[in-house]
């Protein structure tokens, strides 16, 4: 069977190629098995065979995620058959490179389904790589589903058509995207690196930090987080316009901001951000690490994209989809520069993950995950705010949030708080505890006072955080409850 397939991804080739689809058993394989088993049972597993066949042939001519999941068996016989595309499985071959796809053991061969020779060409990750038909097919066609899901399942309909997907997590993503932004401004003329000052609305997650400050010629310029009147703290937009023209509009490197964060700590208010980043021709990195999940975080996406400017937006395949740690999607008009800018070839592993569990789960059960992700956050929330002993913990009202929450604690609680819950199995939940003390993260950037607050001067001294992310279920929540009250020596 011979499939032509275009692609509108323009950094594979020119958008057109033709993939072979070789069928272990064809047309006249069956043919031929008639004269040893009866045709009429040939028939109803020929059937059975094409219903596959045809499948995969609807996945790759439509380029969406299909609507039910398939099958483990199927997903295997689509990636084993592709596999047979990649050099290193052809039958009659003589491998005299030193990277060839050699893999001596067998269950590492197997773990990857015989792809082992990564994406990319030497010095060019998005290029489709001669030695790895197949591995550079599935790349392509991940890319495909992910703009697929993101646009029409997530609801970021305007998606730019920007879009990779990296073997790398999402802070090395924002690193990446803080280099292709300096070379934007040095091949703009800026040869001095005058544009040095990012302005960075605080978020307190080290990795966040990282990201920036890896590039010693930055200097990080903190915006806290401001309260609102309602309560929850949300972003100081006047302070990131002042900032800019104080430090000058043109010595601005980028301004970087987060959607996916710890309560109280809101999205940031990225439209209003955007806009003026459009205004004044500024780079605006989003770091949406896992929004992709919350429509809230998306939609804040798209009013950006309508009518701000947004150059990038990181986030995790793990923490969106349910995969092992270790990719990341990127999108916006800087996205192409990242794949650009990436030395080397680099690991299918992450994106094969995120192809077959899209695969498996199929739209309608992708769509099951996250509007059950709703629920449940609204299920923890309300048991939160019945169950909890009003003189030891207390919800703490943020409509901005719709991942996060945190628990106000009163009386004698330390930071050992976290510990002790996960000593009780109950991993994830994060403690603060407010001393007043400043930490130096890195030179080029003001020590922050009160980390984990998102500002110098919180509101609430002690606090708990606790989310509701993709794949929480009801039991994960009631029994999350049922031993922090224990903890907190309450009563249910
Ligand atoms: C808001 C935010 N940004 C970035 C990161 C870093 O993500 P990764 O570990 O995928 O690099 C995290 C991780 O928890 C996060 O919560």
């Amino acid at each position: 069977m011979c499939t032509r397939l275009y692609f509108e991804d323009s950094s594979v080739g020119d958008g057109i190629g033709y993939f072979f689809l070789p069928e272990a058993m064809n047309e006249e394989s069956f043919k031929a098995a008639s004269e040893f088993v009866s045709s009429t049972y040939l028939a109803q597993a020929q059937a059975s065979r094409n219903s596959v066949s045809n499948r995969i042939q609807n996945l790759i001519t439509q380029r969406r995620i299909p609507d039910e999941g398939w099958s483990a068996e199927a997903i295997e016989l689509f990636i084993r058959e592709v596999s047979l595309w990649d050099s290193n499985n052809f039958p009659s071959k003589a491998a005299i490179g030193e990277r060839e796809g050699r893999c001596i053991s067998p269950i590492v061969s197997n773990r990857h389904w015989g792809l082992i020779h990564g994406i990319g060409r030497s010095g060019d990750v998005s290029a489709e790589q001669p030695k790895a038909a197949g591995s550079s097919f599935l790349l392509s066609l991940t890319r495909s589903l992910v703009r697929d899901v993101i646009k029409n399942i997530c609801g970021i309909p305007n998606l730019p058509k920007e879009l990779v997907v990296l073997p790398i997590a999402t802070g090395m993503g924002i690193m990446m995207g803080m280099t292709a932004v300096s070379q934007i401004h040095v091949s703009g003329g800026d040869r001095t690196m005058k544009r040095r000052n990012v302005i960075w609305s605080r978020i307190d997650q080290k990795s966040c930090i990282k990201a920036m400050t890896s590039n010693p010629y930055l200097q990080v310029h903190v915006v806290e987080q401001i309260r609102h009147a309602d309560g929850p703290l949300v972003t100081d937009v006047t302070r990131i316009s002042e900032l800019i023209s104080q430090l000058g509009t043109d010595t601005i490197h980028s301004v970087v901001v987060t959607t996916s964060t710890f309560s109280p700590r809101s999205p940031d208010d990225i439209p209003a951000v955007s806009k003026i980043c459009k205004n004044l021709e500024i780079p605006l990195i989003v770091n949406n690490a896992y929004g992709l999940q919350c429509s809230k975080c998306c939609h804040l996406i798209s009013e950006s994209l309508r009518t701000g400017r947004i150059d990038l937006v990181v986030q995790s395949t793990d923490k969106n989809f349910l995969v092992p740690v270790g990719g990341s999607i990127l999108f916006g008009p800087l996205a192409d520069r990242v794949n650009t800018i990436y030395p080397g070839r680099a690991s299918i592993s992450p994106i094969l993950d995120l192809l077959i569990t899209l695969l498996q789960v199929g739209r309608n059960g992708l769509t099951e995950l996250l509007q059950k992700r709703r629920e449940n956050f609204d299920y923890l929330k309300q048991q939160l705010e019945v169950k909890l002993p009003k003189s030891k913990a207390q919800l703490l009202v943020n409509n901005n949030n719709n991942i996060s929450l945190a628990i106000q604690l009163h009386g004698i609680v330390t930071e050992q708080l976290g510990s002790e819950l996960f000593l009780r199995n109950v991993s994830g939940a994060r403690v603060f505890i407010r001393h007043d003390t400043s930490k130096q993260m890195d030179p080029n950037i003001a020590s922050l006072k009160n980390f984990g607050a998102h500002t110098s001067e919180p509101f609430v001294d002690k606090y708990l955080n606790a989310a509701c992310a993709i794949g929480t279920t009801r039991d994960e929540i009631d029994l999350f409850i049922r031993r922090l009250i224990d903890r907190l020596g309450g009563q249910i």
